[in-house]
């Protein structure tokens, strides 16, 4: 058992926004190179709809295509059941289902409102543990919205405890647009703890505003363990104008390692990928610690 448990986004999260369509044979690369890191779980794709989200439309021939590491786990964004659908005939080990706490957000997001995501995702939480199959719960705009600005932490405390009821094993918070800051962070972050134990939740920080690490920062603090990120800090969310990419996992890292907290990552190997896909991408690393590594 490590003390810090990693969750890479990138292939998902971090590729979903990418404006011209990366190829098949890129992103397997990608998910074998990051599974062979250390890292327990890489989220690999999303069986969304093809229309509003193109470059995830591969997402079944990346989960036939790549070579699943045991003591690995693949998850995949389903948002509905025609989703999980698709996601259990490639044999996909674990799925998400992804809400929000701001209504104009899950109307932009999956085109209903909180309440009807919920009674959406309810068949799927279900059919998927039927299944056998691990379901992560997302809450988006924990700190803010695009449309609305402003988010009450009880309304995420809401909506986390009720994924956490209808069977999810674990929510993950998302700072979709990178508004937070380490004080609001820690408030929303002890809201939520009232209802849902520190340990099924897991923070997932964008950086647009450069305050990713400081909120990883105040959250370990107050016990949260589990900490999403995209290498390179790829990404941003297509329905979240501005949201710059997930905080680079390399540079959370980097931070727990010099904190003596162990993940069982290898930063080294971390950081190369980082700057392999940016070079893929064409795009310059959005790593401090991988552009560190490639100047040395
Ligand atoms: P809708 O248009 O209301 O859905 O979209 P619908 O059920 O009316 O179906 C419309 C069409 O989509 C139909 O096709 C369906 O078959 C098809 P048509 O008859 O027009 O040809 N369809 C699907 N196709 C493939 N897979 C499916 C699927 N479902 C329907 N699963 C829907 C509703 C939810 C489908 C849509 O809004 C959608 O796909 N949204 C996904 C948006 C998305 O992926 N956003 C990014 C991920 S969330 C995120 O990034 C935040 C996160 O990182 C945390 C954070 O940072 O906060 C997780
Ligand atoms: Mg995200």
């Amino acid at each position: 058992m490590h003390d810090i448990r990693l969750v890479e986004v990138g292939p998902r999260d971090g590729l979903q926004n990418e404006k011209s369509l990366v190829p098949l044979a890129t992103k397997v690369e990608l998910v074998n190179r990051l599974s062979a890191t250390g890292l327990p779980v890489v989220e690999a794709g999303a069986f969304v709809s093809p229309k509003w989200v193109p470059q995830m439309a591969d997402s079944a021939d990346l989960m036939q295509a790549i070579a699943r590491r045991p003591g690995v786990t693949y998850p995949v964004l389903v948002p509905n059941e025609k989703g999980l659908e698709a996601a259990l005939a490639v044999g996909a080990t674990e799925v998400a289902v992804f809400g929000a706490a701001s209504e104009a957000f899950s109307q932009k997001n999956i085109n209903c409102s909180i309440a009807e995501s919920l009674d959406r995702f309810r068949p799927v939480i279900d059919r998927a543990k039927l299944a056998g199959v691990k379901v992560r719960g997302y809450v988006s705009c924990v700190l803010g919205c695009p449309y609305e600005g402003a988010v009450d932490p009880g309304r995420v405390a809401d909506v986390a405890s009720r994924l956490m009821a209808m069977g999810c094993y674990e929510v993950s918070l998302g700072d979709t647009i990178g508004v937070g800051n380490p004080r609001a962070a820690r408030s929303m972050l002890k809201r939520v703890a009232e209802d849902v134990p520190m340990g099924r939740i897991a923070l997932h920080f964008h950086d647009t505003y450069g305050q990713a690490l400081a909120n990883i920062l105040a959250c370990l603090e107050l016990g949260a363990r589990v900490f999403d990120g995209a290498v390179a800090g790829l990404g941003g969310c297509p329905y979240a104008k501005g949201a710059s990419g997930n905080v680079a996992t390399e540079d959370v890292l980097y931070m727990l390692n010099g904190m003596g907290l162990s993940t069982g990552v290898d930063l080294d190997a971390l950081a190369a990928i980082g700057n392999w896909i940016s070079q893929e991408l064409g795009r310059p690393n959005g790593s401090k610690v991988g552009r560190a590594q490639a100047a040395q």
